[in-house]
């Protein structure tokens, strides 16, 4: 297993202590790969994070000693790829909250996860009339699968809105969540704007009218320290690809009470507790819906990664990130041709930032940073109707993650002037 070299007292003590994105570096090895002529700088953590060395041994070290299907076998190998597979599901659990891990279930990734609640929950549940309620920032994830759902049922889609300092407007609420919602499903953290949701008081909204809360956690769950208790979602949906483990494998969590009461939603081996001819019954929670071969290699190794997100200990990420942002904010806005696209703010508000210079496009942009070894996002993220409503047809996006440093911002600012000089003969 790879040393953990963030000089981090340990799993279980994440006492409060400053981060050190530099000794963090040294634990991914892809960030000492050379770009054209300039070491990678990496700030597209919204749409993947790097894998630190522990995370890719873990990998490499299942195939080589202990690969085997799972709950089935009954040799050693199998025995010990059923036990890593379970024992990360109860590393899942501890980490969003202390839940049960019936109500932990692996899926492929968060988009899955949100596509088993509105198929296995959604289709029967949800008739013509009633109202599911998103909002105006939900990317595709949390969007499309409502879509679909709407169209199938006749069911009324309701947006809460975004103001003008790209937060929700939640002054009418109680107008948008009605008696008649059903569903209430909202991202956590905008991955375009950074925005960070109070999913609180929106959840609580949604029960008073005995609607079910869904929360989209894919850009919330790697940054923060998550409690799905006490945020009260019914569930919650993340992928382990963002926050330091393989892609591949996404969880949701959700309400023992209420998955015990739904179908599964893929049908066949692992899922089943009887099969006959003509009869079929179901698995305990949460293997009812896991069916097929699971990504065992993906739940093993995403292990190493929630160790060491554990072992830094989110409160730390979330206060570097904080600061990261804040001067991520502040250097961009020295540039006058640029204009911050989220809140300006660092209060509830994450490390994803979208921004547009008014005379380059977004693609020609982050084009011009590759050159320069520095890799953002550039387009509508997954987000087309946010893109419109903003008036918008892409943005730059840079975002931060464990490993970033000042100097990464800074370099990213340079090539920013460079591209102005460049394209705008500046
Ligand atoms: N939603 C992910 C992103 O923002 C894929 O990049």
């Amino acid at each position: 297993m790879g040393e953990i070299k963030t000089k981090a007292k340990g799993p279980d003590t994440p006492e409060k202590f400053r981060l050190d994105p530099e000794v963090i570096k040294a634990d991914f090895p892809i960030l000492n790969r050379i770009i054209g002529d300039n070491r990678l700088v990496y700030l597209d953590n919204a749409a993947t994070t790097q894998k630190p060395e522990s995370v890719i041994l873990a990998l490499d070290d299942y195939y080589c000693k202990m690969n085997s299907n799972v709950h089935r076998g009954l040799h050693t190998l199998a025995e010990e790829s059923t036990a890593a597979f379970e024992e990360t599901r109860k590393k899942i659990a501890a980490f969003i909250g202390g839940v049960r891990t019936e109500e932990v279930i692996y899926t492929r990734n968060a988009t899955e996860a949100i596509n088993l609640v509105a198929y296995s929950w959604g289709r029967k549940n949800i008739k013509k009339g009633d109202r599911i309620v998103l909002t105006e920032m939900e990317h595709h994830a949390n969007l499309v699968p409502w879509i679909a759902l709407a169209r199938e049922t006749g069911a009324e889609l309701k947006y809460i809105s975004i103001n003008e300092n790209y937060r929700l407007d939640l002054s009418e609420i109680d107008k948008i969540i009605t008696d008649n919602t059903r569903l209430v499903s909202i991202t956590h953290m905008s991955n375009v704007l950074g925005t960070v949701n109070p999913v609180e008081e929106i959840g609580r909204a949604a029960h008073r009218n005995g609607a079910l809360f869904v929360v989209d956690g894919a850009q919330s769950a790697p940054h923060m320290s998550v409690d799905v208790k006490a945020v009260d979602a019914d569930f919650y949906a993340f992928s382990a690809h963002k926050m330091l483990g393989p892609t591949g494998i996404g969880i949701l969590y959700g309400k023992e009470s209420i998955l015990e009461r739904m179908e599964p939603f893929i049908y066949g081996g692992e899922m089943i507790s009887e099969v006959r001819y003509d009869f079929a019954s179901w698995n305990d929670l949460p293997w009812k819906f896991e069916a097929g071969t699971p990504n065992i290699a993906g739940a093993v190794s995403f292990s190493p990664a929630l160790d060491y997100l554990s072992t830094l200990g989110m409160d730390n990420i979330r206060d570097h990130e904080v600061e990261l942002t804040a001067y991520t904010i502040a250097r961009l806005s020295e540039l006058k041709s640029v204009k911050i696209i989220g809140p300006s703010d660092t209060d509830m508000r994450g490390g994803a930032i979208s921004f547009v210079d008014k005379d380059i496009h977004p693609h020609d942009l982050a084009t011009f940073l590759d050159s320069r070894g520095i890799a953002v996002r550039a387009g509508h993220h997954c987000a087309q109707p946010l893109m419109k409503r903003l008036g918008l047809t892409a943005t730059t996006r840079a975002s931060v993650y464990v490993y970033n440093t000042t100097e990464d911002i800074d370099k990213l600012i340079e090539a920013l002037k460079e591209a102005r000089r460049y394209f705008c003969d500046e």
